[in-house]
This record gives structure tokens, C-alpha cells and sequence, in this order.
């Protein structure tokens, strides 16, 4: 049978790396997909590009769109990034009729609805595992592997340069900055690094895992999303002293009001073993309902452990090419007439369990009319620290654990807190989850 013939958009960290696996396991890869791989060409601005990851043979244009556009070609892979060019490069190889491989959960999380009735509509496949997790088959599992379940709740560390930060800052000390170029240079950061560090790549990432768990349209504009920025060494250490780790995760959960779509530092505790993932790895906790609980681990970030799921997917094409289209795996693991209308939930309607540091003065009464408060609404209180002040100083921190409540109550409890005239600055809160 005649070899599949590839084109690869963007020979940048997980191009290079996809190239180069896919010429180093040629013979392995083509054992299991049945065919052979050839990359017939790749894009690139750089036409030094080939000679640069060890493939000076690799024929390189600069024009995406020529690669698009070659009939020669059966599978796309677009690994240049972004939504502009990107989104355009894979609308127009779709209408050629081209099978899509991507790492781009950028584009999958806001274009994938658009991107996905156009392929349906073409009968061909557009594959996007790489863009999850990294290396971790995490969509495969949870589209496949878990389809007898209904899922109940996925949590996951999903962004590797955000959890090499915090685990360099954590062990090590170092400075955030200084961490974060080391995560540019070892080619884990978007193109753009505040995607990592305000939570938006693991915001895109969060939205995939949501809709294919759940069976919802992609809902990017409704996954609530903060960053690792605001996390200080303070609560790092008081975390600690309480047995907790902080953690940059992505929780999506099914309640009866509708689904929990939320990425934000949490405090987990220390002896979960996602607690431990630390570095550039990632892990997926995802419970079903007849399996329980199941976890994922693996590299979250890089250019061969990424390219293994790139691969992992092309493989899947290539195994599915001559499939009825109808009868394939649907991109989104629900049939695409039955995706339901569940709602995401804002966040004064989540539920979770909270750390509050007060910042509060040094005199009697104080903790009385914090915990007055946390009782007028309904707040129940789990564990609390106060801290001596330093010498000479009149503030004190008050650090308080309390059960799961609603946020919308928390939100009115916090307000009321600042209000006092006893409080010196705004309440830090960080949502801790057991995940039991
Ligand atoms: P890079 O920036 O390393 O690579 C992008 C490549 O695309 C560069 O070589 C760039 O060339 C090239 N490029 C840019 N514009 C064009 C164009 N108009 N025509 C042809 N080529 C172009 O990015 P990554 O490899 O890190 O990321 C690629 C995708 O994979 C992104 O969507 C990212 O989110 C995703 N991803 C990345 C992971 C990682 O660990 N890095 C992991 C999982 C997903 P030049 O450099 O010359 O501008
Ligand atoms: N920038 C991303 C991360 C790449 O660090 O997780 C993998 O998606």
C-alpha cells in the first residue's frame, strides 16, 4: 500500500520534534498504523529549518497554504500556533478534503464548534490530543477508554510551564521571572507566556476536557480563569503548616445545577499524589462513575513527549482513513446530534471549600467579629491559625479553613470582612479542593 503522505505546519519545538520521531520510529510506526509515514514537506519561515533539527532532506516552502492546497497531501499537521493564520490554514485543508492533526488548543477551545461541523460535513478527521496535557493520552482515555462512564468530575495540573514554576519557586527558591524564561528557553511557554502564567492555556485546555467529558458544545468564554501570578510565598508556607500543596489546576464537574468549568491555584492535600506532580509533568485525576477515580501522569510540555501524541493521532487517521465517516470516533466523543444543552455555571454558583488570609489588627475582638460574620452566612469554620505579629508591628495574619460553601455566599462573607475597620488590606482567598 502507498505510503500516507504528511505535511507539517510550523517546524518550531513540537514541528521539530514530530519530524524527527516520525523519521527515527519510521519502521515502528508503520507496524502499527499499517502504512507507511512520509512527510512530504513542511512549513516553515525558516528554510534552514530541516537542516537545523537534523533533517536536511525535509522539503520546506514558506507558503502554508501551498502545503494546504498540494493533493498529494492526506494529513495536515498544523503546528505553527495561534488562531488567526492557524484557524484559516485548517478551515481551507479540511474543504480540500485533508484529515487535520493539531496541538492547538488555542484554536480547538474558541474555533473547534466551527472547525468540527466543517469536517463532519467533509467526512474528514481533525485530531487534537497533543494539544491536552501534552504527552498524556488524556482525550483518548476519557473520548474511549471511559465511555461506558458518566464522568462525574475531571481535575488536572494541565499547564507544565505553570507547575515548573511554581515547583522551581517552591524547592528552589527562585525567582518567578528567572523560572520562566528557563520554561522559554527549554521551549515548554506559548508563543505568548502569559497564556501560562494567567491560566488562559490551561483555561483552553479545560474547555476540550469539559466538552468531551460531558458531551457540552466548546464554551471557552465561560471557563473561569486565574493565574499562578498571584500566589505569594506566604501562603505557599501557611499551606504548607496546614498540610496542604498549591496547586494550578483545572477542575470541570457535573452538578445538579449544571458544570463547574474552572482553572485557578487550589490547595490540595499533601498526600494526594497529584500533590507530588511536580516540574514540567502534568496528571488528570478523572472520576467516572462505574470506575471511580482514574489518574493520568505524564510530560505536560516539550517537543518529543508532545510530538508523541501528535503521532499517536496521525496514527489514528491514518487507521481510520478508509472508514465510513459515520461510523468513526465523533470529535467531541458524543455524537454530534446529541451534545447536550447542560449549562456551565458562573461562579457565584460553584462549591468548594476555601483558605482566607485577614489581614487584620493586633486587638481583642477582632477574630469575634470575623467569625460573626462567617456565621451569618452559614460559613462553618474548619481550621484556624493566628499568627503572633512581628515585633513592633500592630497586624497580625488570621488564616481560616473553612467547609464547602457556595461561592456567592463566600463572595458576600469576604465583602463584610474588608468592610471592617479592623481589617488592614483585601482578603487573599485560595480555593482548596480534597478530591476525594
Ligand atoms: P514554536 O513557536 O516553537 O513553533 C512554531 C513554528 O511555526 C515556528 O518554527 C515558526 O517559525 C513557524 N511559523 C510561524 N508562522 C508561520 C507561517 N506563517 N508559516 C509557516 N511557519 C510559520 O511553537 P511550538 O512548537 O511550541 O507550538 C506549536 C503549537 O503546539 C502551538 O499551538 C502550541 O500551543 C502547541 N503546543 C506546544 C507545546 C510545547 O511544549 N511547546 C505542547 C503542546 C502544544 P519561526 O520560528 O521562524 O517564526
Ligand atoms: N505551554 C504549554 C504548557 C505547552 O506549558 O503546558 C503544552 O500545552
Amino acid at each position: 500500500m502507498n505510503p500516507v503522505k504528511i505535511g507539517i505546519l510550523g517546524l518550531g519545538t513540537v514541528g521539530g520534534g514530530t519530524a524527527n520521531v516520525l523519521h527515527r520510529n519510521a519502521e515502528e510506526i508503520a507496524r502499527r498504523a499499517g502504512r507507511g509515514i512520509t512527510v512530504e514537506v513542511a512549513a516553515d519561515l525558516n528554510l534552514d529549518r530541516g537542516k537545523e533539527i537534523g533533517l536536511s532532506d525535509l522539503r520546506i516552502t514558506q507558503d502554508a497554504f501551498e502545503v494546504v492546497s498540494d493533493p498529494s497531501i492526506d494529513i495536515v499537521i498544523e503546528l505553527i500556533g495561534g488562531y488567526t493564520l492557524a484557524k484559516e490554514l485548517v478551515l481551507k485543508a479540511i474543504e480540500n478534503g485533508k484529515h487535520v492533526v493539531t496541538a492547538n488548543k488555542a484554536l480547538i477551545a474558541l474555533h473547534g464548534n466551527e472547525i468540527f461541523a466543517n469536517a463532519q460535513e467533509k467526512g474528514v478527521i481533525v485530531a487534537f490530543e497533543a494539544g491536552i496535557a501534552g504527552g498524556i493520552p488524556i482525550i483518548k482515555a476519557v473520548r474511549e477508554g471511559l465511555s461506558a462512564n458518566q464522568i462525574e468530575w475531571i481535575a488536572g495540573i494541565i499547564n507544565g510551564t505553570g507547575n515548573f514554576i511554581l515547583t522551581e519557586m517552591r524547592e528552589k527558591g527562585r525567582a518567578f521571572d528567572d523560572v520562566l524564561q528557563e520554561a522559554q528557553d527549554l521551549g515548554y511557554a506559548e508563543a505568548d507566556p502569559t497564556f501560562d502564567v494567567e491560566g488562559i492555556d490551561a483555561a483552553h485546555k479545560l474547555t476540550i476536557l469539559s466538552s468531551v467529558a460531558f458531551g457540552i458544545p466548546l464554551q471557552f468564554d465561560k471557563t473561569y480563569t486565574e493565574g499562578i501570578t498571584t500566589i505569594t510565598p506566604e501562603d505557599v508556607e501557611y499551606a504548607d503548616e496546614l498540610g496542604y500543596t498549591i496547586k494550578h489546576l483545572g477542575i470541570t464537574r457535573r452538578t445538579e445545577k449544571g458544570i463547574e468549568q474552572r482553572v485557578h491555584p487550589t490547595m490540595i492535600p499533601k498526600t494526594r499524589l497529584i500533590a507530588n506532580v511536580n516540574g514540567v509533568m502534568n496528571a488528570v485525576l478523572v472520576h467516572g462513575d462505574a470506575v471511580g477515580p482514574t489518574l493520568y501522569y505524564g510530560a505536560g510540555a516539550g517537543d518529543e513527549p508532545t510530538a508523541s501524541a501528535v503521532i499517536a493521532d496521525v496514527v489514528d487517521v491514518v487507521r481510520a482513513m478508509t472508514s465510513d465517516p459515520s461510523n468513526r470516533v465523533p470529535h467531541l466523543a458524543f455524537q454530534p446530534d446529541q451534545l447536550a444543552d447542560i449549562p456551565v455555571l458562573g461562579m457565584d454558583d460553584i462549591t468548594t471549600a476555601y483558605y482566607l488570609r485577614v489581614c487584620a489588627l493586633d486587638q481583642p475582638g477582632v477574630l469575634a467579629s470575623i467569625t460573626k460574620i462567617m456565621g451569618e452566612s452559614n460559613i462553618s469554620i474548619e481550621a484556624f491559625i493566628q499568627k503572633e505579629p512581628e515585633t513592633g508591628a500592630n497586624e497580625v495574619d488570621i488564616i481560616l479553613l473553612t467547609q464547602r460553601v457556595r461561592e456567592g455566599d463566600m463572595n458576600t462573607a469576604i465583602q463584610a470582612i474588608e468592610a471592617l475597620d479592623v481589617t488592614c488590606s483585601a482578603v487573599t482567598r485560595i480555593r482548596v479542593e480534597a478530591l476525594s
